[in-house]
């Protein structure tokens, strides 16, 4: 959910672009910076915080709303130079949205600040016994409590990181937090439990991040931070301990994200570049793991080859359009393997006492690798003796830590809230699973899967035909900008892309969007349909041998007899649909279990177009963060 950015450093002169010398760099501007790249995992408010030699209280700013407020209020009332600095974007929990609830918080006679990402569940507790002590607070949040407590601390121990310590020890519920101090202008103090944080590091200066986004324009090297640590940055040094002081280990890790494909490149939002981006994402996420005769080389699945083969179940855990992609999965996997496949949501897996044990192999898929809900579910699976094997974007993230094995995808920094070619990348990461269990498991002949990677092969470049087709879909968007409800059908694989289409429709055009599955609609949703009602369907490949396409072809026209405004997605070529749709967005030839990585693109141009004729912000959608961080 919310951001957090520390650096501790030595410049205090000017400047401070990413690029300049470490000793040149203003605290202020790389906490900036890093907020500027963590601005998705909240906008509702931001804060900064700096120390500095000779200053005897913490300079500080925090404004309600987006980034940009608190630049304009920095840049009306500038902060002094400084050698520390930590920054804080906010997704609310605990008390609204306003300036005062924004972090920083302060204590110790504005010697102390503190930011916080997670929620302190025994706050009312704590705060019940700190104000007995006489503390006074100014705001309604659970974060000025933990500031109040370190102080307390602090004031016994005059050490920040013994004190920081003494300070996770009391609290419950999920957190990372960091602290700064007017005594010790050269160090930021971080904690962790069950909520992000991530080191950056550097020459002369170190960096602490909720995701590696927050430094990657200064450094790639990193360091992974594991449960229940406190992690201590100067300039020249990064210590780490438990919440009990002794010395803990951190995994080191060099970044391959290029800081270059965090930035807009030219295109008006992140969601659109990152819809560019998409032929990339499947490539690369391919790229290595296949070879030309047709093998599938998967050597991060470190789970014994055994193990692989007696699996008899597998359960895909996601959140979201993670989940939407599980649901691709969940067709090939199960036709290409024979092996059953359950699809759950994360937050529902785990409170229903779901059957797993050592001969379930369960699959966790997060762009963001933290979302809390797919990590509690990850745990239960492993105490429950299952193998969990992770699909995660985001390296020196929580999930792949806790896992048995990671696929990584590589879609590079996905900056925009909405998901769209982290979808693309999970999915194509699901087919090589698939087609690897399939290859180990002898359930399909080596030129079969071959002949299946040579079709994923081409998949970039029939994405790109899409993406460059896109211009029909935004004025058809234009022409809908005052609908106020979308529905999406579609049958086997359509049926997640049409649920995925309605999705990005909700999010950032607000209006109400519904995906169905076709055969469904008989059952009950048909009674939506009404003059005018605008359906998108996916239609299954014509060349498909299952009956799939005429029972979709046959769904159109029912609802275009009851005066459905049909919006179809169809296979280059298809002239059986041509007749029936009222728009048709053309995309070319696939294999139908492959065809999602196609389909779903027309429906992301479509979704963002609509929210940009709206005058929406399509990167940043109301009351949403990228990454979950909290049940
Ligand atoms: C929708 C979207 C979300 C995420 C979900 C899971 O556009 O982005 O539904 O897919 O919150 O997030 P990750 O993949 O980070 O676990």
């Amino acid at each position: 959910m919310c951001g957090i950015v520390g650096y501790a450093g030595l410049g205090l002169t000017e400047g401070g672009a990413a690029g300049t010398p470490a000793a040149t760099r203003h605290p202020l501007e790389v906490a900036l910076e890093g907020l500027r790249r963590l601005e998705y995992r909240g906008y509702d408010s931001a804060g900064v915080a700096l120390a500095g030699p000779g200053q005897a209280r913490i300079a500080f700013a925090k404004k309600s709303g987006k980034l940009n407020n608190l630049v304009g209020e920095l840049d009306a009332h500038p902060l002094p130079d400084a050698t520390a600095a930590i920054g804080h974007t906010r997704w609310a929990t605990h008390g609204g949205p306003t300036d005062v609830n924004a972090h920083p918080h302060l204590a110790d006679d504005d010697k102390l600040a503190v930011i916080h990402n997670g929620i302190i569940e025994n706050f009312a507790q704590l705060k019940a016994e700190l104000l007995a002590d006489g503390v006074f607070f100014r705001s309604e949040t659970d974060t000025e409590v933990a500031a109040a407590l370190l102080a307390r601390e602090y004031a016994s121990t005059k050490d920040l990181t013994a004190a920081m310590a003494a300070t996770a020890r009391r609290l419950e519920g999920t957190f990372t937090l960091l602290a700064v101090h007017a005594d010790d202008p050269l160090t930021v103090v971080g904690a962790r439990h069950d909520s992000p944080l991530v080191v950056g590091l550097g020459d002369g200066e170190n960096f602490l991040g909720s995701d590696v986004a927050a430094f990657i324009a200064f450094t790639k090297e990193a360091l992974e931070l594991g449960q229940d640590q406190i992690v201590t940055i100067t300039p020249t040094s990064v210590t780490v301990t438990d919440f009990h002081g002794k010395p803990a280990d951190a995994k080191r890790f060099t970044v391959d994200w290029d800081a270059a494909a965090a930035e807009k490149s030219g295109f008006d939002s992140f969601m659109d570049k990152e819809i560019h981006d998409q032929p990339h994402a499947v490539a690369d996420t391919l790229l290595g793991r296949t070879d030309l005769d047709g093998r599938l080389t998967l050597d991060e699945i470190r789970i014994d080859e055994s193990v692989l083969r007696s699996i008899d179940k597998i359960i895909v855990i996601a959140c979201g359009t993670a989940a939407y992609a599980g649901h691709v999965a969940k067709y090939a996997v199960e036709h290409w393997c024979r092996i059953p496949v359950e699809v759950e949501l994360a937050h529902e897996f785990r409170y229903r006492d779901p059957i797993v044990n050592e001969k379930t192999l369960v699959v966790a898929i997060s762009q963001s690798g933290e979302t809390m809900d797919t990590l509690m579910a990850v745990r239960h699976a492993r105490e429950q003796g299952a193998k969990v094997l992770s699909i995660v974007n985001t390296q020196g993230s929580t999930i792949p830590r806790e896992s048995d094995a990671v696929l990584y995808t590589h879609a590079g920094p996905e900056i925009a809230v909405a998901s769209t070619k982290a979808f693309l990348s999970q999915i194509t990461a699901a087919y090589l699973l698939g087609l690897y269990l399939a290859q180990l498991r002898g359930n399909k002949f080596p030129d079969e899967i071959a002949a299946l990677l040579n079709e994923l092969r081409g998949l970039p470049a029939k994405v790109q035909t899409v993406i460059e087709r896109g211009e029909y879909v935004r004025a058809t968007a234009r022409s809908m900008k005052d609908a106020t409800s979308v529905l999406f059908l579609g049958r086997h694989v359509g049926f997640p892309v049409a649920l995925e289409g309605a999705l990005k429709l909700k999010e950032l055009a607000y209006i109400h969007a519904e995906g169905f599955a076709a055969g469904e609609l008989k059952h009950g949703p048909i009674a939506l349909i009404d003059e005018g009602q605008p359906v998108f369907v996916v239609v299954p490949s014509p060349r498909s041998r299952d009956g799939l396409h005429s029972k979709v072809v046959s769904n159109i026209q029912e609802i275009r007899a009851r005066g459905a405004r049909t919006l179809v997605i169809a296979e280059d070529g298809d002239d059986e649909v041509r007749k029936y749709a009222d728009e048709i967005f053309w995309i070319p030839a696939a294999p139908t279990l492959l065809q999602p990585l196609l389909a779903v693109v027309p429906l992301q141009i479509f979704a963002m177009a609509l929210a940009t004729a709206k005058g929406l912000d399509v990167d940043q959608p109301r009351n949403l963060a990228k990454s979950v961080t909290v049940e």
